[in-house]
């Protein structure tokens, strides 16, 4: 990379951090509220999460609140590497860029564990990448006091790991990811993501939703909103059934996958559509993951039935089978919204790192007391974030008399 291109990314990269900061209200609010009294003085940070712009705002927050953060990417296929280079111009270590290996993902998550001699204080994570380190290869690293977790498939993953070192904020579990991020945000951009890339209609096709939890609800509902004719597969019945209740169609994907136009994976788990299922696919269908890991959608399946097209449009693999069909898979099955489309909102993304934030910020001074193990968010930091964002929006939350 040339001086001047590196200049160029640099700036790009500044524009996107401050277009991501003017739309992040309520970690504005916590920087306003309690910098001043810099409750993080004195705590190291690894954090673990995508390499984004709006991520580089949460960091900038937690060194406002006085704490020293070490960053690794928490997916292969996300980093920009505008924020990477910019994040080191404001002092945090960053290991992370995007196509790493999986091998590179580990490195890097090893590499942030072991940025002090002491380790870090308090973690950050997302997909339990650190936590585990810390139960397997790295659990010769000082625990941390405290720990939050992000996402269901890292508490998943914590819920095997046994006995844990350490107490764990179950950050996941929010009102913000439960009422906003999930089914709002994510679903609001896995839906622009499979438009924009696949160039097809959404209206009166065949849209299959795998998973009818947080994400898979949100994704549902718009892509009804935008005509199409939605079935789900679950497999807990009281998920089936509230799809059901909402009106929605639900049969096994051996069924959906003959009649669907559109596949959106977003249960956690693995090979959700799988040879079986690609075998029967219509021709031009497209397959798009939405879930955190790239596995919902068995690739080595899909990679030894097909052959890919050279000449795929941005963002999309055309895979072409013996028999003639074809199918396009969009972002090469990693998260989709992230991997080819352009990412939750900021708006977003401020309510679910606001409470990651805040977990921590509130569990800290009585981290003593707190045993090893998985806890709760305190309610305090739902409150906190309902009431910012609402303040954002404009919204009165006085009780509204009027004494004249
Ligand atoms: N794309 C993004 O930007 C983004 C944002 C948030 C979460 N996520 C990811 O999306 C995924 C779903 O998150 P969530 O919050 O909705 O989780 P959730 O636990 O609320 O929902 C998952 C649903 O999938 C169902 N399920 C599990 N295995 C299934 C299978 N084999 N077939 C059909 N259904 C199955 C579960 O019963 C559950 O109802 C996770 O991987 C999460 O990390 C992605």
């Amino acid at each position: 990379v040339s001086a001047s291109a590196g200049t160029a990314e640099l700036a790009g990269a500044a524009v996107r951090l401050a277009q991501a900061a003017e739309y992040m209200p309520v970690l504005a609010a916590i920087r306003r509220d309690f910098a001043s009294g810099a409750p993080l003085a004195g705590q190291r940070v690894a954090l673990c999460g995508h390499v984004t712009a709006e991520g580089a705002v949460q960091v900038q927050t937690l060194q406002e609140l006085g704490a020293r953060v070490v960053w690794c990417a928490s997916s292969t296929s996300t980093t920009d590497s505008g924020i990477v280079e910019l994040a080191r111009r404001f002092g945090v270590i960053v290991h992370g860029s995007r196509g790493m290996s999986e091998d590179d993902l580990r490195r890097g998550a090893g590499a942030a564990l072991q940025a002090w001699p002491d380790g870090p204080t308090l973690v950050l994570d997302e997909g339990a990448v650190l936590i585990s380190a810390l139960h397997g290869d790295l659990a010769g690293v000082p625990a941390p006091v405290l720990a939050a977790e992000k996402t269901p498939d890292g508490l998943a993953v914590l819920g095997r790991l046994g006995p844990l070192r350490f107490p764990v904020i179950k950050s996941d579990e929010s009102f913000g990811k439960a009422a906003v991020d999930n089914p709002h945000g994510t679903a609001q951009s896995l839906v622009e993501t499979i438009m924009a890339v696949s160039r097809r209609l959404l209206a009166g096709k065949v849209f299959v939703v795998a998973g009818y939890g947080r994400v898979g609800s949100g994704v549902a509902a718009k892509a009804r909103g935008l005509g199409a004719r939605v079935i789900v597969t679950e497999i807990d019945p009281v998920r089936a059934l509230l799809a059901v209740l909402d009106g929605f169609e639900v049969r096994p994907m051996g069924e959906a996958a003959v009649v669907g136009d559109f596949f959106c994976t977003v249960t956690g788990a693995s090979a959700v559509i799988r040879r079986e299922h690609f075998l029967v696919m219509k021709s031009g269908a497209v397959v798009a993951n939405g879930g955190h890991r790239p596995w919902e959608i068995d690739l080595a399946d899909l990679y030894a039935l097909s052959a890919r097209r050279e000449s795929a449009p941005d963002g999309v693999a055309i895979l072409d089978f013996p028999d003639g069909r074809h199918l396009q898979l969009i972002g090469d099955g990693h998260i989709a919204n992230l991997t080819a489309g352009r990412g939750n909102v900021s708006e977003v993304m401020d309510v679910t790192f606001a409470s990651q934030v805040l977990a921590l910020q509130v569990a800290l001074h009585r981290a003593a007391d707190l045993p090893p193990g998985l806890h709760p968010l305190p309610p305090a930091c739902d409150e906190y974030v309902a009431a910012a964002l609402a303040a954002a929006l404009g919204i009165d939350l006085s009780a509204g008399h009027d004494d004249g």
